[in-house]
């Protein structure tokens, strides 16, 4: 048991694209998170078990050790802060922009930006490299509403294809940063457990170098 691995990944997008990395490390599933409520997950290796947790719980599971390894995406990292792990990989899955985004016709704005996100950290940290002045407000989801009904000026989100933010007449306006998933480990698991903590690592390298160029 002491020898056990724990991977938290979250459902989604994250699971999907993680599971045929895993593959090429000899892990496969057992269930598929989308159909069973259960939370841990066995593999077909017996010292090996998936947790499913929120996407922005992984990198504290991971940090307290609930896990000892995990997938995260760079956006949730930052905002995480990464105390307590390692990242010893870029995964290359789950790619995506953070941008600020606003209406195509903004409104006049009084005294300073307002900014709604969930991204509080990054958001204070690119204004305040940029020597702007914004107001955050703090928001868990449904960024792209704040600005509609006139509760801030602008937002910070993630995006990909841009149709969320155009079927609600926003648009992106400024790139913050390239985001993509990372392979996360608890530091003392990378000590306690090297040898098998260190196969997995190298195998899901192996994968990306494969997949890469996709
Ligand atoms: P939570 O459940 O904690 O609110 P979430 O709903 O943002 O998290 P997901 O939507 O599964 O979780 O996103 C997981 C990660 O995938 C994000 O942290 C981000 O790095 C990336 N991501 C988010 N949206 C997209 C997208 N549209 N295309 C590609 N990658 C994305
Ligand atoms: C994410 C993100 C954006 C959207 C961007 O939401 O929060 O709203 O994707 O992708 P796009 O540019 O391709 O439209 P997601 O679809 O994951 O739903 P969620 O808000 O439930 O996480």
């Amino acid at each position: 048991m002491n020898d056990m691995i724990t991977i938290a990944l979250s459902k989604g997008r994250i699971f999907k694209d993680t599971v045929p990395l895993l593959a090429h490390a000899g892990i496969q599933p057992l269930e598929d998170p989308e159909s069973s409520r259960k939370l841990i997950l066995e593999t077909n290796l017996p010292d090996v078990r998936l947790v499913i947790v929120r996407a922005s719980d992984v990198p504290t599971y991971v940090q307290y050790a609930g896990a000892d390894l995990g997938v995260a995406g760079k956006d949730v990292l930052l905002e995480h802060g990464g105390e307590g792990l390692y990242e010893p990989l870029d995964l290359n899955i789950a790619r995506c922009r953070l941008m600020v985004a606003g209406p195509k016709q903004p409104s006049e704005t009084r005294g300073r930006l307002r900014i709604a996100t969930k991204y509080v950290n990054s958001t204070r940290r690119y204004f305040a490299e940029q020597g702007r002045q914004v107001e955050i407000i703090k928001l868990y989801g449904s960024m792209e509403l704040a600005p509609l009904v006139g509760m801030a000026d602008r937002i910070v989100d993630v995006v990909d294809t841009g149709n969320t933010l155009r079927a609600n007449g926003l648009e992106p306006q400024e790139h913050i940063m390239d985001i993509s998933s990372r392979l996360i480990v608890n530091k003392a698991s990378m000590k306690m457990k090297h040898e098998k903590v260190k196969r997995i690592i190298d195998r899901l390298a192996e994968a990306v170098a494969g997949s890469s160029g996709s």
